[in-house]
């Protein structure tokens, strides 16, 4: 255990009793003695939730029927709450629709990149991005006769500068899953548009945890995840951005029924809706939706900008804790560079996170040697930032995750 420790304690209770953003966290059902690192990964369950399921269940689902898609406005769930998320990232309405998984989108919108930039068939893509990224990037580059080069995003402003008229699209996670380092999406985004190229952003680790300022900064594509940070739930469903001066040309390679714009015409052929409803595929998981409507009501009155300044508060003081321990971070210190997670590395990792998640602190592991610890800033607490180090603390004083038991990997991590 650190000696630093009662300072630290002391530390946290004065931020907590500062905290602004303290009361959200009854929007929030925690379970008792859980510390919740992991929101990153699947958000916590928003208050509000199990009521807004309940309805949609027995009233919308089991009375009203096939009726809802008009009395309660089932069409138009995937626009509305686009437009909700939209909010929270910096997007006037009528540039988000709510669908699908972030996989699905990226798909789409990597197919929609390269024929919005007609001729110009190289896409650059992170290769330390998330997998997923990858693998669609690929897989559609394919199909389209496109070329996927694996730039690191320290090399792509260099690169936009070499390939320059043959990058239709720049593709990178704004917030790096695994270090946690945070993308200069201002500056990348407009060093692809001096070479003629678009930007994609994956928003997953960043919608709901900073300001994005999607309008601002001129970014071209975006998609992202519900269930991390804006804690929609288990596999709710992802959201996709198109910026309003590319909505007419946008040609998704997911030509599906409700992005047409007569969906009950029922007409043989194919034509897009007008607007951003053109990025609607087919019909949608109405219950999980539902949740992530219900579940971003936990926004109401909550400034982006307070939980960016509380989410560097909180990963300040673990980065702060963690050195105590004499641990090392991967996550960039820089403010500019930081997200609202954090990598401790340690050479056992799977072991020390089952050893955590056993006396109720939960984060989670990433290859090779990256223990993740994600900060909602909605509802962690200083306390908990101390806590969860001191017991973190206790586990490698004592060695208690040498325990056999905590040997077998489990096969999510
Ligand atoms: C950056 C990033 N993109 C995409 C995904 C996954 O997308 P999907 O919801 O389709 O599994 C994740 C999941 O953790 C992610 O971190």
């Amino acid at each position: 255990m650190s000696d630093s420790l009662p300072n630290r304690v002391a530390e946290a209770a004065e931020l907590d009793a500062a905290d602004p953003l303290a009361h959200v966290r009854e929007r929030f059902l925690l379970p008792a003695g859980v510390i919740y690192l992991d929101g990153n990964s699947l958000g916590a369950l928003p208050a509000a939730v199990p009521d807004a399921l309940h309805d949609a269940v027995h009233r919308q689902w089991g009375t009203d029927l096939i009726r809802s898609w008009n009395a309660n406005d089932w069409w138009d769930a995937p626009a509305r709450i686009g437009d909700r998320i939209g909010a929270l990232l910096g997007a006037a309405p009528g540039q988000v629709i709510c669908g699908d998984s972030t996989s699905v989108q990226i798909f789409n919108t990597i197919a929609g990149a390269l024929r919005l930039r007609p001729g110009r068939t190289v896409v650059l893509a992170d290769p330390d991005s998330f997998p997923t990224d990858l693998y669609l990037a690929e897989s559609i580059a394919k199909l389209l006769g496109a070329e996927v080069r694996r730039v690191p995003v320290d090399a792509l402003a260099e690169a936009l500068l070499v390939a320059g008229d043959t990058v239709a699209v720049i593709a990178y996670n704004h917030v790096d899953y695994r270090s946690g380092e945070l993308r200069d999406l201002p500056g990348l985004t407009a060093a692809a548009h001096a070479a003629g190229a678009l930007a994609l952003w994956d928003l997953c680790h960043s919608a709901g945890a900073l300001p994005i300022d999607l309008d601002a900064y001129d970014v071209d594509l975006a998609v992202g995840c519900g269930y991390k940070y804006l804690s929609g739930g288990p596999g709710a469903p992802a959201f996709v951005y198109v910026a309003e001066r590319h909505i007419a040309a946008f040609a998704p390679a997911l030509t599906g029924w409700h992005g047409h714009a007569n969906p009950f015409g029922m007409e043989a052929g194919y034509t897009p809706a007008p607007g951003i409803e053109r990025a609607r595929i087919g019909t949608p998981p109405l219950l999980s939706m539902l949740a992530l409507e219900a579940a971003l009501d936990a926004y109401e009155g909550v400034s982006m900008v307070a939980v960016r300044a509380k989410g560097l508060a909180l990963t300040d003081l673990f980065i702060a804790c963690v050195a105590d321990l004499g641990l090392e971070t991967l996550t960039p210190t820089e403010h500019a560079l930081r997200g609202s997670q954090v990598a401790v590395r340690h050479p056992e990792p799977h072991a020390v996170m089952a050893a955590l998640i056993d006396r109720g602190v939960i984060g989670d592991v990433r290859p090779p040697d990256v223990l993740r610890f994600g900060f909602n800033p909605l509802y962690i607490g200083y306390a908990d930032v101390v806590e969860s180090v001191r017991v973190l603390g206790d586990i490698l004083e004592t060695g208690a995750h040498r325990d056999a038991r905590y040997a077998i990997r489990a096969t999510v991590t």
